[in-house]
């Protein structure tokens, strides 16, 4: 029998947003202004803000993430014809404080109890991330917060994946890497982390190179994956 992909594991690496943290609870906690619209803005604003940090990396020219998040923000309003300045200013606050998904603090609490280092690796500017993370209580279970404000361009380059090496002086091949964004988690792949993709959204595989290691539907299946 081949040995588990994740039998010499010695750090956790979470992606943010969509992974510990709810970007659906922006548009949710606005639904009194926003009605139905709530969930397709939502969707549109994900889609355009993941769509500029590819283009901006393609085209050389970065922006932090906050400032991606707003841009994208602007123009998914206006596909939905939504107008209000005041709601787009709620908005973008209710981004800074997201809510983490309930599974979030418990899986990390035991990842670190069972003697893991644990950390973030996010698009994130750091001051969106220290927000994010203050607000839904995780600082007492992560050892480090990492944005790619540090490399000056976003995922899925190989370059913000060595940051977490560098950082948490850890090889790549002893990382597992946790996205439910399906693209990072190959991405995560192709640069040799071993990687778990979080289908909290029961999507159907990219069509990528570099498939991920291990499949869950939530973060509670981690510390039997990893044999805790
Ligand atoms: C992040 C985005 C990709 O947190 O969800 O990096």
């Amino acid at each position: 029998m081949s040995p588990s992909p994740f039998s010499a594991i010695g750090a956790c690496v979470f992606d943010a947003y969509g992974t510990l943290f709810d970007f659906n609870a922006a548009t949710e906690r606005c639904r009194d202004a926003l009605g139905d619209k709530a969930a397709p803005l939502s969707a549109t604003w994900r889609a355009k803000q993941l769509e500029y940090t590819w283009l901006r990396s393609l085209m050389g020219r970065h922006a932090d993430f906050w400032r991606v998040t707003g841009d994208a923000l602007d123009v998914s309003l206006a596909v939905h014809g939504i107008g209000d300045a005041a709601l787009r200013d709620r908005l973008l606050d209710c981004y800074r404080s997201l809510d983490a998904y309930p599974d979030a603090k418990d899986t990390l609490a035991r990842l670190r109890a069972a003697g893991l280092a644990t950390a973030i690796l996010s698009n994130g500017s750091p001051a969106m991330l220290d927000s994010a993370v203050d607000s839904a209580g995780l600082g007492d279970v992560l050892d480090a917060v990492l944005s790619v404000e540090e490399v000056g361009i976003f995922k899925p380059h190989p370059s913000v994946y060595q940051l977490a090496v560098d950082r948490l002086g850890i090889p790549a091949e002893r990382i597992c890497f946790m996205s439910s964004n399906g693209w990072d988690a190959r991405g995560a792949a192709a640069f040799g982390f071993r990687v778990v993709w979080v289908n909290r959204f029961g999507q159907p595989p990219d069509r990528l190179p570099d498939e991920p290691h291990a499949v869950v539907d939530t973060l509670d299946a981690l510390p039997g994956l990893l044999d805790l």
